[in-house]
């Protein structure tokens, strides 16, 4: 692979020959026939592409049903089962033996499965949650951390039809509560405890504190899987262990075969306004494009090791670890715990030891890498053999250039093509991303539209933007694998996604995107909404500062925004006004870290504010609306140039330097 720099201009990396010519998707005419096919005839397109990677047990006699937009409709009279489409048929293509999960555990034991083992687990499960009253359209919890029994979890609950909610294990009690609340979950699938770090956290204990919070009347049973073998208090009739729930289990079940839009599955993101949102995923389509994705653009082939090290808790973690990897029969790593333990060479080390080809991650981890790297050459990547890798990906946040060429240079060795992959949890796979045996990379750029993809960027009336201007990044045609609905808030769905400002039309991402004269090249310029991004989570700052302001005895208004920072991307800064008066010194830093708590109890411990500002009063208009801009500014460490003279009481703004 070489870079070209011409002079004075960005640098740009191209694939290698023989990175090309195996590729899946090879060079860029392949690209734009496909791109082409799509615009000749976008149904036949995606049609054509749901026959060949999806088995359906009914084939669909339509693609697209427009007739209910936005609420979209695809392949609707196919049924199929995505776990068959996982396991069995892997099986029935000769894979039975084939390793499907490689799980290393925080403490570094390695497990593996091979795909027959992995079906007769997930069938296992299945005829527990059906033993248990579990079936087609009931909501399941699962909150447990990265795990075999995570994916099989999952697995399962597709097969028998239920509808999976995975919570991210690191969210409260109170977060677990909303979501069987929202859901309306008969089961939780949870663990006794996790392991991170070299520490045991709670997850029964947890689940057990959300339920104990009220409101959860629908849970009938939990089910819990041993990982620690921590001593628990079990409720009698509602708490089962998994192990004995499947212990006479068969290994054999039926697949519950459903229609595609059938939910396959509910995950919570936040959105600017309010409580995170249900966003519900269907089977057919979803499933296609995971796959599909998962082949075209991590160009994944018999014999790789893919590793994604994302966490199951987020879309990435379903799209591609429980879903698409397998759906390809591929043989994927499953990790447990942080990048930094028991050192900061871990994944270096694994991708050593278990000989990855294919690994994606988040700029957020490969930051803090870089640090722990220039800090102590042991954890640098040189210090390892990664001979074995031939791609990298990256994703959940804009990648830095300087970040990318680091990646380029040290973790792959100035031979793998790195894919900077554009989606959202709503999306359900890549959106914007390079094909890595077609298209010419430029760090920081997630370059171009996944073929079929109709990405635009519009102005505020949703016109066209020439390039070279930035705007509001939209998509301009349903795809397969987007949101389907808000569970339980279809007029939500419509207002965030397809609002009135385009007539309906367009479907709305909620990020600014620029587009580069010459190339085209899409940059993703961030949140254009009163979303954050930290480390690569969503936190729509209006729920932390109801976080906040639910500590009812301290706090009487707060307000909540980003800044740049150098490892998490954006950092979360809370301005906060106490009931009493200014606090100052130690007696702030107390409260500071008081409020911190409060928001971990109510959310989770990545939501806590890095920076905490106490001022009398927050700066307002003389009509009393937040001048948020000028928070921003004054979070960033920047110069005021905003006009302070609608300012009620400009005196705060030196109150609110101080940060705790
Ligand atoms: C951001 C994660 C720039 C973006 C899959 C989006 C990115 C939000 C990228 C979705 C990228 C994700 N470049 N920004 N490659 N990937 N984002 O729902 O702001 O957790 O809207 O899905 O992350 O986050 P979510």
């Amino acid at each position: 692979m070489s870079a070209t720099p011409n002079a004075g201009e960005t640098a740009v990396y191209l694939p290698s020959d023989a990175f090309v010519k195996n590729a899946h998707i090879s060079g860029m005419a392949a690209y734009d026939a496909l791109c082409q096919e799509a615009a000749t005839d976008y149904q036949g397109y995606w049609g054509r592409l749901a026959r060949e990677l999806i088995t359906w047990k009914t084939p669909f006699t339509q693609v697209l049903d427009e007739s209910n937009a936005p609420f979209f409709k695809w392949f609707a009279d196919g049924t199929l089962n995505a776990s068959y489409n996982c396991l069995d048929r892997n099986i029935e293509r000769g894979l039975g033996d084939k390793t499907a999960l490689i799980f290393e555990a925080d403490g570094g034991e390695v497990t593996k499965i091979s795909y027959s083992e992995l079906l007769a687990k997930t069938c296992q499960i299945a005829n527990g949650l059906k033993s248990i009253g579990v079936g087609k359209g009931d909501r399941v919890i699962i909150y447990i951390s990265m795990s075999i029994d995570g994916v099989a979890a999952m697995q399962a609950c597709a097969r028998i039809g239920a509808i999976h909610s995975v919570v991210f294990g690191g969210f409260s009690a109170q977060s677990v509560r909303d979501r069987v609340q929202d859901t309306g979950a008969k089961a939780i699938i949870t663990a006794d405890q996790q392991v991170r770090g070299g520490k045991h956290l709670p997850l029964k204990a947890i689940v057990d504190e959300a339920l104990s919070l009220g409101g959860c009347e629908s849970v009938q049973h939990v089910l819990v899987v041993k990982r620690t073998g921590a001593e628990l208090p079990m409720t009698a009739g509602r708490d089962l262990w998994m192990s004995d729930v499947i212990a006479h289990q068969p290994t054999v079940c039926e697949p519950e075969w459903v229609e595609a839009e059938h939910p396959l599955f509910l995950l919570y993101t936040s959105g600017s306004t309010g409580k995170p949102k249900g966003v519900q995923h269907s089977t057919g389509g979803y499933l296609l494009h995971a796959a599909l994705t998962t082949k075209w653009t991590f160009d994944l082939k018999a014999d790789d090791v893919f590793w994604c090290t994302a966490d199951i808790g987020w879309v990435t973690g379903h799209s591609y670890i429980t879903y698409g990897p397998l759906a390809l029969g591929g043989t994927e790593i499953v990790f447990e715990g942080v990048p930094t333990f028991p050192d900061a060479g871990r994944f270096w080390k694994m991708i050593q030891d278990h000989k990855v080809s294919i690994f994606y991650t988040a700029p957020t981890a490969i930051r803090s890498l870089i640090k722990a790297a220039e800090a102590n050459a042991a954890v640098h990547p040189k210090s390892y053999d990664l001979s074995s890798l031939r791609l990298l990906g990256s994703v959940g946040e804009p990648i830095n250039p300087a970040a990318w060429e680091w990646y380029y240079r040290e973790v792959g060795g100035n031979r793998c093509p790195i894919v900077d992959t554009f989606w959202q949890t709503e999306t359900g796979g890549h959106m914007i991303t390079p094909l890595p045996g077609v298209t010419p990379m430029v760090p920081g750029s997630c370059t171009l539209p996944f073929p079929g993809i109709q990405a635009a960027i519009v102005d505020e009336t949703g016109k066209d933007v020439p390039n070279g201007q930035g705007g509001i990044l939209v998509v301009k045609k349903p795809w397969p694998s987007m949101i389907r609905t808000i569970w339980g808030d279809p007029d939500r769905f419509v207002k965030s996604y397809y609002p009135a400002d385009f007539q309906g039309k367009y479907y709305l991402a909620g990020d600014g995107a620029i587009r580069d004269e010459k190339t085209g090249y899409f940059t993703i310029t961030g949140r254009i909404d009163d979303v954050l991004n930290v480390s690569g989570h969503r936190m729509g700052t209006m729920e932390i500062e109801s976080a906040l302001v639910s500590c009812t005895e301290l706090v009487a208004e707060a307000a909540v925004v980003g800044r740049p920072d150098d490892t998490t991307g954006e950092a979360i800064c809370a301005f906060v006004v106490l009931k009493r008066s200014r606090p100052e010194g130690d007696e702030a830093k107390a409260i500071a870290k008081q409020l911190r708590d409060h928001v971990a109890k109510e959310i989770g411990p990545i939501a806590k504010p890095k920076d905490i500002r106490f001022g009398e009063n927050l700066p307002k208009t003389r009509s009393g609306k937040i001048m948020r801009r000028l928070l921003r500014s004054l979070a960033k460490g920047e110069a005021i140039t905003q006009d302070t003279s609608t300012l009620e009481n400009p005196a705060i703004l030196t109150q609110l330097d101080q940060t705790y």
